[in-house]
């Protein structure tokens, strides 16, 4: 009987699993079943930050394998930020927003956005500083997480090979869900193979739902 609820279940979260990888600055870590998670499931800082303007406009990038989603910033002053409340506050008790709102995107792909940290107004930051980015996305099944640890530098541009540009066809949203999942239902085989950028987004979805629909079962 779970054997079945669990086949059944599997389906459906198929073709709505997805998830997305914050490529710039450079996630903490990436394990598509703990991105649920506060930081996507990596409580440690990175021990090494990604350098990123202290102030001026930086490129955040994002690549997003659902539909549509809505996506904010969040940032923290702390060394190690441990929950949210430090993502609106700083050590010394200074409210502050999120550095970017909630938006929609639309489509499949590299997100960009342009953010200014100093635009948050925080006392006391200077070449040096450090933070922690805490990109949430919410395609549909929920929130999602991914965390950078950043040192903040003056007069710092990103890296020439960080293109600051939108996904701007919706080919790839078009290339269709059931193909994917009856793909990736034929190549169980491919679970271990991290480098193909198509076979990671199919292999994740099937852990997910896998996953999901487990959850499902043990909660019968
Ligand atoms: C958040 O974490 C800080 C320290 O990291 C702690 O002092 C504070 O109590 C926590 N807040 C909540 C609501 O858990
Ligand atoms: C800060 O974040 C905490 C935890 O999410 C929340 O309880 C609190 O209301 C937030 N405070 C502000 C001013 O947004
Ligand atoms: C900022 O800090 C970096 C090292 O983090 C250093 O190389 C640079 O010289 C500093 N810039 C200024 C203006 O102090
Ligand atoms: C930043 O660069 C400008 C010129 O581009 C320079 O005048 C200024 O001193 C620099 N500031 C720091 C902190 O390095
Ligand atoms: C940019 O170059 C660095 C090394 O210089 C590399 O680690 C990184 O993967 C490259 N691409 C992106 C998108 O960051
Ligand atoms: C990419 O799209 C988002 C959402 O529409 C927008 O906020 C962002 O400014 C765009 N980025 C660029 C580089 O145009």
């Amino acid at each position: 009987m779970k054997v079945l609820s669990l086949v059944a279940a599997a389906a459906l979260p198929l073709l709505a699993s997805a998830h997305f990888t914050l490529d710039y600055p450079y996630t903490r870590g990436f394990d598509e079943d703990l991105e649920p998670q506060f930081c996507g499931g990596f409580n440690t800082p990175s021990s090494s930050r990604t350098p990123y303007p202290l102030s001026g406009s930086a490129p955040l990038l994002i690549d997003s394998h659902h539909p549509t989603a809505d996506v904010a910033v969040l940032i923290s002053f702390d060394q190690n930020p441990t929950n949210f409340s430090a993502f609106n506050q700083t050590s010394e008790g200074q409210g502050y927003g999120l550095l970017k709102p909630f938006g929609r995107i639309n489509g499949q792909g590299e997100f960009c956005f342009n953010v200014d940290i100093a635009s948050l107004g925080i006392n006391g930051l200077q070449n040096g500083s450090v933070a922690t980015i805490q990109v949430e996305f919410n395609g549909g099944d929920g929130a999602l997480f991914q965390c950078s640890d950043i040192v903040l530098v003056s007069n710092y541009s990103a890296p020439s090979n960080i293109t600051c540009s939108n996904a701007t066809s919706s080919a790839s949203a078009s290339s269709g869900p059931s193909q994917t999942a009856s793909g990736s239902m034929g190549n169980p085989s491919q679970t271990g193979s991290p480098n193909s950028g198509a076979g990671r987004v199919v292999v994740g979805a099937v852990v997910g739902a896998v996953a999901a629909a487990a959850g499902v079962a043990l909660a019968l």
